[in-house]
């Protein structure tokens, strides 16, 4: 696979792969242009040809061509090598590795189902009523259906799985692909097909609905080598561009819904299908915008969701808010079909995602009764304690304090309540590490490495990872390359004093969860808090 990739690395330039999606002007040695993530006011993207690198000074991120292929397309690594093998002309076969079992019987499933994808849209014209459905029950138009791929699978239970037979799939590869029952034929039949489309274009299953009213209403793929529905983000494909463009995705609670979301024009939308939001999704998400939109109903279920993903974006660094006036209609499709401009609305003034709760609390509950105020301080501590910014954070306990006519005092002095059932697992990411501590990391490093004597007096772990080298070294070049002396020597010890000030800032804060759990433990407690005693002495 390292040969694959030297081989891709020497055949692509940086600058054309980061060109395709941001605009680049010439800057020295260098490039320069906005970042994807749209998080700064000047341009603040950095890509070095010669070091065949980038490094966004805004996100604070940074890699050679494949890491920014899958920061920005938000993919795995396998297929960012994928679709830069192909962009390069790099067979990857001939590098090994692809060819194994698993790779082998991928391939298949995914030909298999793109034939299928194919049979079902052919069906899906030569059938009078399903037209009929499709076009004038649910409203799609010719463009839309073409885009989303729509089909018809027959109801005779076998239609398909004959059809590929003929074409050399065995029973094995069409289970595979996820296109056969427990009983070996046709798992979707007299269904509408709406094929699950992956982020390289390819189709990974299907979503499949009913045309009456019989049940089950949906059926889906099961999970397969292709189909991961916990990752799988249904319309992403479609969504991607204009997601980027405008800086925010909607997530809607039906397939059907995205549809609809992108044929009225608003091409943002996006849902996670036929399950809850995971961290998965989000993370995702989060590498092509930070503003996530949820389209909730303001049920029980809608709460529970809602709440959910507030403590999932907590350490993903999103902005979440709510869009909840649909007019009476039951979702965002019902929506479109009596004005689609009242959705292009709503999806323009979202509520931020707090607030929205706390009125849905504040609705469900009443606050002028002893049992009432418990009740909603219980919730709303609860999700005070999902945010992570200090003054967020703080404007929230303000806000709640005031609602109870008590202070922030007395509000903080309540314990969180624990009940098992609303309590989630905490939640772990890859970014543990808080951004501000990574930042000064990173610029330490580029003075230590590259900044010649002076950045002696400095002392980390030097990474090993060759593109981190070079990343750090355009790190340097762009902003400490033309401090002199005196200045550099100012700068170092600032940052020194931030960096320390950060990691015992991060240490008092492991600290103090450990100390929680300790609580009853009056030893060990008071263990714990001496040593925070001490470094918060410095
Ligand atoms: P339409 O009736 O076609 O407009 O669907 P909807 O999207 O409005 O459906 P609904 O609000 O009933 O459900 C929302 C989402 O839940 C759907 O998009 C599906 O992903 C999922 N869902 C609903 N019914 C079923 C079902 O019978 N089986 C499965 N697996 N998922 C379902
Ligand atoms: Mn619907």
């Amino acid at each position: 696979m390292n040969d694959a990739k030297e081989e891709i690395k020497s055949r692509l330039a940086v600058e054309d792969v980061v060109g395709e999606y941001i605009e680049l002007k010439r800057a020295g040695r260098n490039l320069k242009g906005r970042s994807p993530w749209g998080v700064d006011k000047t341009p603040s993207f950095m890509v070095s040809p010669e070091k065949g690198i980038w490094h966004d000074f805004s996100a604070n991120k940074g890699g050679d061509i494949f890491t920014f292929v899958m920061e920005v397309e938000g993919i795995s690594f396998r297929e960012a090598i994928e679709k830069l093998a192909a962009k390069a002309g790099v067979e990857l076969k001939k590098y090994g590795n692809s060819d194994t079992k698993i790779a082998k019987k991928k391939t298949r499933a995914r030909e298999a189902l793109e034939l299928a994808t194919k049979f079902y849209q052919v069906c899906l014209t030569k059938n009078p009523p399903v037209l009929d459905y499709v076009f004038y029950k649910r409203n799609l138009n010719k463009n839309t259906v073409k885009e989303f791929r729509i089909g018809y699978s027959p109801k005779d239970g076998q239609a398909l799985k004959n059809f590929l037979t003929k074409k050399g799939y065995t029973e094995n590869e069409l289970e595979t692909a996820g296109l056969l029952n427990r009983f070996k034929g046709d798992l979707f039949r007299g269904r509408m097909m709406v094929p699950f489309i992956n982020t390289d274009g390819s189709v990974i299953g299907y979503t499949a609905r009913v045309l009456d009213k019989s049940e089950p209403k949906y059926l889906n793929t099961p999970e397969t080598l292709l189909f991961n529905k916990s990752r799988y983000i249904f319309g992403y494909y479609q969504a991607k561009e204009a997601i980027r463009r405008d800086g925010y995705v909607v997530i809607v609670e039906g397939n059907m819904d995205v549809i609809s979301s992108h044929q009225a024009g608003v091409k943002q939308a996006v849902a996670t299908s036929g399950t809850a939001m995971t961290e998965q999704h989000l993370k995702i998400l989060s590498h092509l915008t930070q503003d996530v939109r949820l389209a909730y109903d303001g049920d029980e279920a809608g709460i529970k969701a809602t709440e959910r993903a507030i403590n999932l974006a907590g350490n993903l660094g999103i902005d979440l808010s709510v869009i909840s006036d649909y007019h009476g209609t039951k979702d965002p499709d019902e929506l479109i079909q009596k004005d689609k401009s009242l959705w292009k609305k709503a999806v323009e003034n979202p509520k931020p995602a707090v607030d929205w709760l706390l009125d849905k609390y504040e609705e469900n509950l009443n606050l002028n009764s002893a049992k009432g105020k418990k009740e909603y301080s219980d919730v709303a501590i609860r999700l005070i304690s999902y945010l992570k910014d200090p003054v967020i954070k703080k404007h929230y306990e303000q806000i709640v304090a005031k609602r109870l006519d008590v202070t922030v005092e007395d509000l903080k002095s309540k314990k969180l309540p624990s009940s098992p059932t609303h309590r989630l697992k905490p939640v772990t990411t890859e970014f543990e590490k808080p951004e501000r501590i990574k930042i000064l990391e990173d610029s330490l490093l580029s003075v230590m490495l590259f900044g010649g004597e002076i950045g002696s007096k400095i002392n980390l772990e030097v990474p090993e990872d060759e593109t981190k080298l070079d990343e750090l070294s355009l790190i340097f070049e762009t902003k400490f390359k033309n401090f002199n002396k005196e200045k550099l020597e100012k700068a170092i010890k600032e940052m020194l004093a931030e960096y320390n000030r950060e990691l015992s800032r991060l240490k008092i804060e492991e600290l103090s969860k450990k100390a929680e759990e300790y609580e009853d433990d009056e030893e060990k407690f008071n263990d714990i808090m001496r040593e925070i005693e001490k470094l918060q002495k410095g």
